[in-house]
């Protein structure tokens, strides 16, 4: 979704906005823009299309020297992406960046119009401007407070007022929005990463909070106009983390990264015990569970899928996973005992966030596992597993995933310690059998030439099944998701055993499949599901263990699958660490080799802060 930059200090604003704006790229944007003070008046410069436009307009102008601005990439919602419809939007008297929805956009507009106001866009955001210029009368915290009180809907704004050439303003509710402390200079940005270059220390803007920020001083004001002291945080990735460092793209060096995350996820929460520090959530309180539901989106439900597998087998309680969207509109019934869990990579899903409100108000305890630091959804349960995947910068989420399931074995491990269902020394065990994983995931990652010939064969098709059984179906449903993500092939995920009931009729040699079968006990059913496949022109690339394939496929291998792709043999409670990285390598290779941008994808956003 859009991002937002804001800069005072000593250095060239113009450059230091532009620098936060590519930090911001992997949002997800379709116009970008700028809004700086030069000789105290504001100056506004945006683009359509990518940030490179904006750059070029800038560069057309005369040397640009200004010390405080506002800057934003914009992901359309109303209004085509267009120069018009970019931000900064504004008047004589102010400028404004917005990231979210205003949902009353429509009536304030009409009161807006009969006041004498002209519209230049389409867009829900220049109502905030006009609004805000309405009642402006020299104080910018009135005319925001009186601002906020009008509008309806999701904001992270920053705002510059003509009055104020040193200072800019930013307010929130339901966006995420930072406030960068460097040393004589500040920022406010949409993330971390835009932020980093500069400093590692920030601010949370809570719900309704004011700030007023100048190159020296951050002031904040709560909800009844009282200033008020926040905690500063120190970001603990470092700039490097949010660079590419060589590799190609951003979403290929988080694949790589995926043993060492593994590692740096897991250790921290095991010193002999699995040690989860919660505040609220007593081992009492999870005795008396009744059921578990897991709530996420896209990638992080599917780590719920996962987690649902782990949890019912180790823990035998039951286990509902939900599409947030889904959820949050849901009649589901929920007990007070149950215990809900959001995923969330970004902790800034509109949806997510909807969903863990909605199952606060049932009274059950919620439990987040969430990567970025104090974000919304840390806020709002009642208590917090983090994720330790650094900033992940591609859309497509890859390494997330991988500790986001990571931290639903830590939870299945740590509730049947609770419920006496497993002992001291199997926990050890199989901790240590989960660390031992990281040899396995660079074994396949050394064997990506691999993956990249299959993608080779596999690029030009426009439609793929991927399918399997147990916690492979679960698997596939994230190689897929992968898929189509980024490389535009039309793919779906399907129970093995359920194709015959209606979807192999689209089986054609034009229609392959990518068959995951790593669970041995399954792997005769999988089989003949493989030979229906086959046997109706279908091709098949086969994901197996070692281990099947030398004890099953033996000298056969060919007549079985057009290609096969072996596993470092892996005990099959923990295939999912394994099997996932050479799906994440086949999207990727399939979407470079389409041409497509991997980090980028077409309409997508890397975190959903709207509905
Ligand atoms: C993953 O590749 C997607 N980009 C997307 O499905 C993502 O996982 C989803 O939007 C949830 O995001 P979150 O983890 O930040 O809540």
């Amino acid at each position: 979704m859009c991002g937002i930059v804001g800069y005072v200090g000593e250095k060239n604003s113009p450059e230091v906005l532009i620098d936060g704006l590519k930090k911001l790229e992997y949002r997800g944007y379709d116009s970008a823009g700028i809004a700086f003070f030069e000789e105290n008046e504001i100056n506004i410069i945006k683009s359509r299309g990518k940030l490179q436009n904006l750059i070029n307009k800038i560069n057309e102008n005369k040397k640009i020297h200004s010390t405080c601005g506002i800057g934003h990439t914009r992901w359309a919602t109303h209004g085509e992406p267009s120069h018009i419809n970019s931000h900064p939007h504004g008047s004589k008297t102010l400028a404004i960046v917005h990231n979210g929805i205003i949902e009353n956009y429509l009536p304030l507009k009409e009161e807006l119009l009969s006041k004498g106001y002209n519209f230049l866009s389409q867009t829900d955001s220049e109502v905030l401007a006009l609004l805000l210029d309405y009642y402006y009368e020299k104080d910018p915290i009135f005319a925001v407070n009186k601002m906020v009180e009008k509008i309806k809907g999701s904001y992270a704004l920053g705002i510059i007022f003509r009055d104020y050439p040193e200072k800019i303003f930013a307010v929130k509710r339901d966006s995420p929005l930072i406030i960068g402390k460097g040393k004589g200079e500040n920022f406010i940005a949409s993330d971390i990463p835009a932020i980093l270059k500069y400093t590692n220390k920030y601010i949370i803007l809570e719900e309704g909070e004011i700030a007023e920020i100048t190159k020296e001083c951050i002031r904040i004001y709560n909800r009844d106009n009282q200033l008020i002291e926040k905690e500063i945080l120190t970001a603990t990735w470092d700039e490097n983390a949010a660079e590419k460092n060589g590799f190609p793209h951003f979403m290929l060096k988080e694949i790589y990264e995926e043993g060492e995350i593994l590692r740096k996820t897991i250790s921290p929460y095991y010193d002999g015990n699995i040690n989860f520090k919660f505040q609220n959530i007593t081992d009492e309180n999870i005795n008396s569970i009744k059921k578990i539901h897991i709530i996420g989106c896209g990638t992080a439900m599917h780590a719920g899928l996962i987690g649902k597998n782990i949890i019912e087998k180790l823990c035998k309680i039951p286990v509902e996973v939900h599409i947030a969207s889904e959820f949050r509109y849901s009649e589901t019934v929920i007990d007070k005992q149950d215990l809900i869990l959001a995923i969330s990579q970004s902790g800034e899903t509109a949806d997510t966030i909807a969903a863990l409100k909605k199952a606060g108000d049932y009274g059950c305890r919620t439990i987040a596992v969430v990567n970025v630091l104090g974000s919304s959804i840390t806020r709002i349960s009642d208590d917090v597993i983090y994720t330790f995947a650094g900033p992940e910068i591609s859309v497509a989420s890859t390494k997330a995933y991988l500790v986001q399931i990571a931290i639903m074995y830590l939870l299945a491990l740590k509730i049947s310690e609770i419920k006496n269902l497993i002992s001291e020394n199997e926990i050890a065990e199989n901790i240590s059998y989960m660390l031992s994983l990281e040899k396995k995931i660079n074994q396949i990652l050394n064997n990506s030439d691999k993956i990249k010939h299959f993608a080779y064969d596999f690029h030009g098709y426009e439609n793929l099944f991927y399918i399997g059984r147990g916690l492979d179906y679960s698997i596939a449903a994230e190689a897929s998701l992968k898929l189509k993500e980024i490389s535009y092939i039309h793919s779906e995920t399907y129970a093995a055993g359920e194709l015959k009931h209606g979807a192999i009729s689209l089986i054609t040699k034009d229609f392959p499949v990518i068959a995951l079968a790593t669970d041995e006990n399954l792997f005769d059913k999988m089989l003949s599901n493989i030979k229906e496949i086959k046997s109706r022109g279908g091709k098949v690339l086969l994901i197996t263990t070692e281990n099947i394939a030398k004890e099953k496929l033996s000298d056969r291998k060919e007549d079985i699958a057009d290609y096969i792709f072996q596993i470092p043999e892996t005990k099959h409670l923990f295939i999912p660490f394994v099997a996932i990285i050479p799906l994440q390598l086949f999207a990727y290779y399939m979407a470079v080799l389409r041409g497509c941008d991997v980090d980028k994808p077409r309409n997508l956003a890397k975190s959903v802060t709207v509905e």
